[in-house]
């Protein structure tokens, strides 16, 4: 009885993990090309869950510790976005949904959008004289 059970809250699990898979596919296609997040909110949660403390207050970067991508105009779709911050590599910390929602993440992903990012040489006159 108790291995029934396990069995079949594993079959929910592959089940709702399914349905998630479809709702994040259907998603995707219209956050290509548009942000769609919250920008406002994902400031505040890029702050206070201290994305900003390697990757820089402006997303520019950064290599306190070691080098740190610039995130600012970040390319990444935000579905893989989500899908990185869950299972960030090596020296990245993951945060799992419990601690960070998919539509947080993506109010995130919306703010880093939103960036400016870094500006070109020639925008600087002190270096083009
Ligand atoms: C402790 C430092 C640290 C914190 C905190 C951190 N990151 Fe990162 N992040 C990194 C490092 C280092 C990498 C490069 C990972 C690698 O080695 O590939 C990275 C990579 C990334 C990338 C991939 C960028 C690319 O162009 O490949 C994204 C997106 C990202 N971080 C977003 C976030 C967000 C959003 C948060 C906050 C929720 C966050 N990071 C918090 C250190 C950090």
């Amino acid at each position: 009885m108790k291995q029934f059970g396990t069995r079949s809250g594993r079959l929910v699990a592959a089940a709702l993990a399914g349905a998630a898979l479809a709702v994040v596919g259907i998603a995707a296609a219209p956050a290509q090309d548009a942000a769609v997040g919250d920008v406002a909110n994902g400031k505040r949660l890029y702050l206070a869950d201290g994305c900003f403390e390697c990757h820089g207050r402006a997303g520019q970067g950064g290599a306190m510790n070691y080098q740190t991508p610039a995130l600012a105009q970040l390319e990444l779709p935000v579905e893989s976005f989500v899908a990185f911050l869950r299972e960030a590599p090596n020296d990245m910390p993951a945060y799992s949904a419990n601690v960070l929602s998919d539509k947080d993440a993506a109010d995130i992903h919306a703010f880093l959008r939103s960036l400016p990012g870094r500006k070109p040489v020639k925008d600087f006159p002190l270096l083009n004289q």
